[in-house]
């Protein structure tokens, strides 16, 4: 499948969001929350573990991830202030064991063999093609030996009816803030990671993949 270009741009990748960021819980909701409640279910989250979530956007996902290792560590990052704000004002009403900041997927700011558990939702589909990699291997150095991750993407789907979400990415990206259907499993292969699940999932059209892998070396 052919990905879409995209250029790097943190400054109006944050920008974007910072714009979306006042309706963007109702288009999850409508499009990604089928995927996220896999990706939580997936991640069998017991309490007491080290977790990071990588571009935990308005927080959607990272509350369920505190709310299921109330007495571990968690830790959330984006690029975008407005977002980590509206994850902040969402998680301070439920627990106070959380760390939100400000980093970066490509640069991440944490040594190697940290977390038991890492997280991403809907990032790697907005970063250029020929940064995969780089974040594969991000994700790598920073979980332990054996340590999970659970990532989902915007993806091709196996439908006809997906397919009008590559057409919507292609002619008109900033109405996606520069989304657009990829495939990460090669890259995270090349990492060193194993696959342990991979789901087609589609949510009122939109397609989406899920994919659990395990830290192999
Ligand atoms: C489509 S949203 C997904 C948010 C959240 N994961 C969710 O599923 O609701 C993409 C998020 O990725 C963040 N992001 C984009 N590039 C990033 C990077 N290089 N490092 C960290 N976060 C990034 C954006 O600021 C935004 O919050």
């Amino acid at each position: 499948m052919n990905v879409l270009e995209r250029k790097l741009d943190k400054t109006k990748t944050k920008n974007s969001y910072n714009n979306v960021v006042w309706f963007y819980n109702l288009w999850s909701w409508l499009t990604e929350s089928k995927a996220a409640k896999k990706v939580i279910d997936l991640a069998e989250i017991e309490d007491g573990k080290r977790i990071l979530e990588v571009a935990c956007g308005t927080g959607v996902v990272f509350e369920q991830i505190v709310n299921g290792n109330p007495n571990g560590e968690n830790i959330g990052i984006d690029l975008s202030p407005d977002m980590l704000n509206k994850a902040r004002n969402r998680l301070k009403k439920v627990s106070d064991n959380f760390e939100l900041r400000e980093g970066d997927a490509l640069n991440l700011d944490f040594d190697d063999n940290t977390f038991d558990i890492l997280i991403n939702n809907f990032m790697v589909d907005l970063m250029p093609q020929e940064h995969f990699d780089r974040i594969a291997q991000e994700f790598r150095r920073v979980l332990k030996p054996k340590g999970v991750l659970v990532i989902s993407t915007f993806s091709f789907g196996k439908k006809r009816i997906n397919k009008i979400w590559f057409w919507i990415a292609k002619h008109f990206p900033d109405l996606l803030t520069g989304c657009r259907p990829v495939s990460f499993k090669d890259n995270l292969i090349k990492a060193g990671f194993s696959i342990e699940q991979d789901m087609a999932i589609s949510q009122n059209t939109f397609p989406s993949e899920v994919i659990k892998a395990i830290k192999i070396k």
